[in-house]
């Protein structure tokens, strides 16, 4: 090879190595670019995913909040269905009250004629036997047929307990009145010892003793209380709730003591009755311008862990069919929302329940509407 190929020859490689070289930062370049592009592209799709995730939170969070709407939706439209049923029950209480109270009335007003008529009849006939001791035969059968000793006997004393009957059915009717008071329905001043007895009378058939327990003793201390601005109604309604809670209690308490004790559920309860009577006590009284009732019962009382949830809808320890679990929640809107009041219970495991209700007198409170409900 010659001296001038040969240079030729580097010429043309270098001129090579040129473009070769340029090639190669053309394709760093655009490697550079990729890489850029890539990178980019890579932090879009990371902000895309946080994104995604953030938007599924806040959907999850949404979702959730949904779903307590619709709880609580349901929570309430159970109330107002309650409140709705209780009412209709209320107006049907009052109208049947209403209804009795009539015949009734006309039923014992007569019975007072009747007694009188009655005792006048028999002192006739003693008057007969007196001055005409011996009659005709005719008469002297049918004094034998009709047994006429007896029935001179038997008769003052039916009459006297169709009269305490129709005295009780007087008292039950006033009661279911007093009760449902419907013609209350509206916030007024009213005694809230008359509803609390009522209430007792209405309940008097559970409190008496049954085949399975001894009867329930109810131990009344009420204080001196001025008439209260409440609705009425309702607050009877409170009232029957907590007591029929206290009875259903003790009721468990005595049939499982009886089943523990192995008793027949026929035993005399006279030596259980000692031990540890059944008792419901009431107590009333004013606390600064407050009215306290407390409602207090020796039963098995609630368990620690539960007593938080006494007063959640739907809470209740009682079999399918026995509980609803709204009593208490009721109870509790009834007192704090209606009334502005509190509603407590305290309650030691084993030893009892105690329902503290307290109402705030409004203008209720000046001293001339005291009303001695002793
Ligand atoms: N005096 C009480 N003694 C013991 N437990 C009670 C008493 N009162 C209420 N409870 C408890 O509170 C629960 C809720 O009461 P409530 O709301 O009236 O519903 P329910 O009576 O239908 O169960 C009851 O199931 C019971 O466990
Ligand atoms: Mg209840």
């Amino acid at each position: 090879m010659t001296e001038g190929s040969a240079e030729e020859r580097i010429r043309e490689l270098e001129k090579a190595n040129r473009i070769l070289q340029k090639k190669l930062e053309r394709t760093e370049k655009n490697l550079l670019h990729l890489e850029k592009g890539r990178q980019q592209t890579e932090s879009l799709l990371k902000s895309t995913i946080v994104e995604l995730r953030d938007s599924q939170t806040t959907l999850e969070v949404r979702s959730q909040e949904l779903e307590q709407a619709l709880t609580n939706m349901q929570l309430m439209q159970n109330r107002l269905l309650m409140a709705e049923k209780m009412s209709a029950l209320g107006v049907l209480v009052a109208g049947i009250a209403h209804e009795i109270n009539n015949p009734v009335s006309f039923i014992y007003g007569n019975l007072n004629h009747a007694g009188h008529y009655t005792r006048d009849l028999i002192k006739l006939v003693e008057l007969y036997q007196q001055h005409w001791p011996e009659p005709v035969p005719e008469i002297e059968q049918w004094i034998q047929t009709i047994d006429l000793q007896f029935l001179m006997e038997d008769l003052p004393k039916v009459m006297r307990s169709m009269e305490m009957g129709a005295e009780r059915i007087k008292e039950i009717v006033l009661s279911l009145r007093t009760f449902s008071r419907m013609d209350e329905a509206e916030c007024k001043t009213v005694d809230i010892h008359a509803g609390i007895d009522s209430t007792l009378v209405i309940l008097e058939h559970r409190l008496k003793a049954q085949a399975n327990r001894p009867a329930i003793q109810v131990i009344k201390q009420y204080g001196k209380l001025p008439l209260i601005e409440c609705y009425a109604g309702q607050l009877n309604q409170v009232f029957m709730n907590i007591l029929v809670n206290a009875i259903e209690a003790l009721e468990e308490m005595a049939i499982s003591q009886a089943e523990v004790d192995d008793q027949p559920f026929s035993t005399d309860f006279r030596s259980l009755a000692v031990t540890a009577p059944l008792t419901i006590s009431i107590q009333t009284s004013m606390t600064g311008n407050q009215v306290l009732i407390c409602i207090a019962d020796n039963g098995p009382g609630i368990p620690v862990e539960l007593q938080h949830r006494l007063f959640d809808p739907f809470f209740t320890t009682k079999p399918v069919g026995k509980g609803t679990g709204m009593g208490l929640s009721i109870s509790y809107q009834i007192v704090t929302e209606q009334h502005g009041g509190q509603l407590q219970c305290v309650s030691i495991p084993g030893k009892g329940a105690t329902f503290l209700i307290e109402l705030p007198l409004n203008n209720a409170g000046s001293s001339d509407r005291i009303a001695a409900t002793k």
